[in-house]
């Protein structure tokens, strides 16, 4: 989509549509006003006449209506009038980005920058519409060979009410547009099936997204390097696999070298059979899904790319398949981290805290600031907090403050849980140094509680994204998240 910011609103533009903001009990905003006065109150008379009521989402079309220069209007509900919540806003904006996505209009002006969130700057209001418009508007036609009509809509033009505002609906603009990019790039990697988005094809993603950007430096370490750093629990994993594992590096040094990195790891799994604890058959094809944190690094760094953020950023994807085969991991099986801790794996269906602490131990080369794992690691985590945020853990709780702000400010929002070291009591083995399961209480905790002994000595924060990865259901795939959390952490740093 193309979009462009013009200042001012006369309602004499022709144009195929113009989205007006209503609030409830027909208080207009101020480009609804205006038309309504141009139209000699036709607006109001229509609004009451249809019971429009105006609540955060609701959406009517008016067609044809005599001497307006737009071929229709869309009229918005907005909720209240006074100072909008950021949730009847993205309400309000995904309604109509829903409303236009079949419409048959080219151009769209759009007036709802001018509605007042609370706490929320021009910046934000830009930056929410371009990427709730992306979002919406997003499908996944790839691996379809019908291919679907092209949506006749091309170009949104943004109104904003004052000259003062075009720096920051600029900024807004960029932004929203490079963090929708991101999102998806995500999307579209972890809807790929497991049969072709295998470690090998993430990893070409990655050297071709550093191709892209001059930015970005890749490196990718095959198995036989891994073997070389010790790397026995990530491999011990792709063991079971014929697709080999790979560890995706990108990097980007857009401050002093010296400037400590932040580091972000993604969990890459590919596909998520279980291995021999063999998960059961039911939704299965989901766990395609479990590269999600990888597919969220690699979107996030084509962000820092993309506005060149000038901050060091590392984005580490330890990559894998999780099978059972006569090669694969057994339950009781013990195996040695790149740390030199011993693991015994009293289930080969906790894989993904196995391929993560060899990439937690690896990220310490780069002496980090901080380092931020993103994982779909446990239905635990679904159970405790649903699927409207991601589980947040971490050893440094201003890092958690700063991750819990972030999210808000984006829309996508985490909740912390307790990493409290009674439950490394869980992680218990009588036979190595710690056990890859904790039982059935806690189980997001317990797998944080693993991660945690691998991140000691620097600050570390976990986010456990299963419950918001994807969606399940009639709307199955990909939601690109926390592309837009991990970003605003990271302008966050700038
Ligand atoms: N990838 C799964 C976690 C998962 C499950 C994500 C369902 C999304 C939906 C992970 O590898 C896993 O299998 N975890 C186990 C851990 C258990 C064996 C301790 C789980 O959650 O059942
Ligand atoms: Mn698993
Ligand atoms: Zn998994």
């Amino acid at each position: 989509m193309n979009y462009s910011i013009k200042i001012g609103f006369s309602g004499q533009q022709a144009c195929g549509c113009l989205v007006l903001g209503v609030f409830t009990k027909r208080h207009l905003c101020p480009s609804a006003r205006t038309c309504d006065q141009a139209f000699d109150g036709l607006l109001s008379t229509i609004l009451k006449r249809e019971q429009f009521k105006g609540k955060a989402g609701d959406t009517l079309w008016l067609n044809h209506l005599p001497e307006c220069p737009a071929e229709r209007i869309l009229l918005v509900g907005l909720g209240d009038a006074g100072e909008s919540s950021d949730k009847d806003y993205r309400k309000a904006v995904t309604a109509a980005a829903k409303a236009l996505k079949d419409a048959p209009a080219q151009e769209v002006v759009w007036t709802l920058l001018e509605v007042d969130v609370a706490k929320r700057d021009v910046l934000w209001k830009m930056r929410q519409t371009v990427e709730l418009f992306e979002h919406t508007l997003y499908r996944f036609t790839r691996l379809k060979t019908d291919s679907e009509e092209p949506r006749p809509l091309r170009h949104v033009q943004i109104s904003i009410p004052a000259e003062a505002d075009k720096e920051a609906a600029e900024s807004g603009l960029r932004q929203g547009e490079a963090i929708a990019a991101g999102v998806k790039f995500a999307k579209d990697l972890a809807n790929l099936p497991g049969n072709i988005c295998t470690p090998t094809y993430l990893a070409g993603q990655a050297v071709e997204l550093a191709d892209a950007h001059p930015e970005l430096k890749a490196k990718i370490l095959d198995e036989d390097e891994m073997e070389a750093l010790g790397m026995g629990a990530l491999l011990s994993v792709s063991k079971g696999s014929r697709q080999p594992a790979k560890l995706i590096i990108l990097e980007s040094q857009g401050a002093a070298p010296d400037d400590k990195p932040v580091v972000l790891i993604g969990k890459g799994l590919t596909f998520d059979a279980g291995g021999i604890s063999l998960k059961p058959a039911a939704a299965m094809d989901e766990m395609k899904y479990d590269m999600c944190g990888g597919a969220s690094v690699l979107g996030a760094m084509s962000v820092v790319a993309s506005l060149s953020l000038p901050l060091n950023v590392i984005g580490i994807v330890p990559s894998s398949e999780n099978l059972p085969d006569g090669q694969a991991n057994k339950p009781g099986d013990i195996v040695t981290s790149m740390s030199g801790k011993t693991i015994e794996i009293l289930n080969t269906d906790a894989e993904g805290r196995l391929i993560l602490c060899d990439a937690i131990t690896y990220a310490k080369r780069y002496n980090p600031a901080a380092v931020i794992d993103i994982a779909t690691l446990t239905g635990a985590c679904i159970i405790a907090l649903g699927r409207h945020p991601s589980g947040l853990l971490g050893n440094d709780q201003p890092l958690c403050d700063a991750l819990i702000d972030a999210g808000k400010r984006a829309s996508d929002r985490v909740w912390q849980l307790p990493l409290w070291e009674e439950y490394q009591e869980q992680l218990k083995s009588n036979f190595a140094d710690m056990a890859n399961i904790g039982g059935k209480d806690a189980g997001t905790v317990t797998a944080a509680c693993f991660l945690a002994r691998y991140a000691e000595g620097f600050q570390w924060a976990h986010l456990d994204i299963a419950g918001t990865a994807w969606n399940t259901g009639k709307a199955k795939g990909a939601t690109g998240r926390p592309v837009p959390l991990l970003v605003q952490y990271l302008l966050d740093q700038v």
